[in-house]
């Protein structure tokens, strides 16, 4: 069970401090998908961070549905739906195991196109796999993207900060699930299954591409204050498992501002600073 199911997790905070997704991002899926569009499944899709853009621009699908096993982000993603009734009549959303198509009623029931956002390294990759290949029509696309452990370009000193912040024994580096080193890694040890898919695509996008390149369709990127900054941290599992352990001690993000200071002392709570994260994406075809 992941700590974004936590009750006390907020997805208030999580919506308000996590990046979206590129326009030009949607453009590449928009080119490599082939065939109909009748229906889309959005596994582990959160408080519908990439279900929604996907419902706004990729040319339409018939029927969006979102997953996640967290029914505190469901709630959150349907209540969304629910104040854009008209605008997202196609999209719903259901508690489940992104590995779980059981909700469709009909076994036989395929789909076009399925997308896992930022989940994989939470999930057991083989059968996910599987399960994806099973539930995909002929020549129906799966996509897999994410990022990890952003950078200022800007503030090249504070990358051994975050880095230390991020990973360090005496920070959150003992907090962070399994998972997280297969995030760290943008996914490069999963392989997808020639038995089940084809025409792979396949890109990671590292610090020193990002420093010299800004041009990859996967730029995530954002000007936040240092303030706000600090707001997505706390979003991260690992801050809040840190917490739970800490509840007494000062705020661990705090330290990490002050040291932001030490370094730059010309950057305030309220500095604007742009934010680009590495990322990665994976796209094929169902055999
Ligand atoms: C970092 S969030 C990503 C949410 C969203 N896709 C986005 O792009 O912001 C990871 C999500 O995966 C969900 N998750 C973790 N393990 C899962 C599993 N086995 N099945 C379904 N969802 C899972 C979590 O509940 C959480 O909402």
């Amino acid at each position: 069970m992941s700590t974004f199911s936590e009750k006390d997790f907020s997805v208030s905070d999580y919506l308000r401090s996590r990046p979206s997704y590129p326009d030009k991002f949607y453009e590449v899926v928009d080119e490599y998908h082939e065939g109909p569009r009748d229906r889309l499944i959005d596994v582990g899709c959160g408080p519908g961070i990439a279900t929604f853009q996907l419902a706004d621009k990729l040319k339409s699908f018939k029927q969006i549905i979102g997953t996640d096993i967290s029914s505190t982000m469901i709630e959150r993603a349907k209540s969304h739906k629910e104040e854009n009734p008209e605008k997202y009549g196609a999209v719903t959303f259901k508690v489940s195991y992104a590995d779980d198509f059981g909700f469709l009623k009909n076994p036989d029931e395929k789909c076009d196109m399925v997308t896992a956002v930022q989940c994989v390294h939470w999930l057991d990759f083989e059968s996910f796999q599987k399960s994806v290949a099973a539930v995909l029509r002929k020549g129906g696309t799966f996509i897999i993207w994410g990022y990890a452990d952003p950078i200022f370009p800007a503030y090249p000193k504070l990358d051994a900060l975050l880095n230390n912040f991020t990973y360090g024994p005496d920070h959150l580096g003992p907090y962070w699930e399994p998972g997280r080193q297969i995030l760290r890694n943008l996914l490069r040890n999963l392989h997808l299954k020639g038995e089940f898919f084809t025409d792979f695509k396949e890109a990671c996008f590292d610090i020193d591409y990002i420093r010299t390149n800004q041009t990859d369709p996967l730029l995530i990127e954002g000007t936040v204050t240092l303030s706000q900054f600090q707001d997505y941290l706390k979003t991260w599992s690992a801050f809040h498992s840190w917490r739970k352990i800490h509840q007494q001690e000062r705020d661990i993000t705090e330290d990490f501002v002050d040291n932001v200071k030490l370094l730059y002392p010309q950057l305030k709570k309220q500095s604007k600073l742009q934010v680009v994260w590495k990322s990665f994406y994976k796209l094929c075809r169902k055999l």
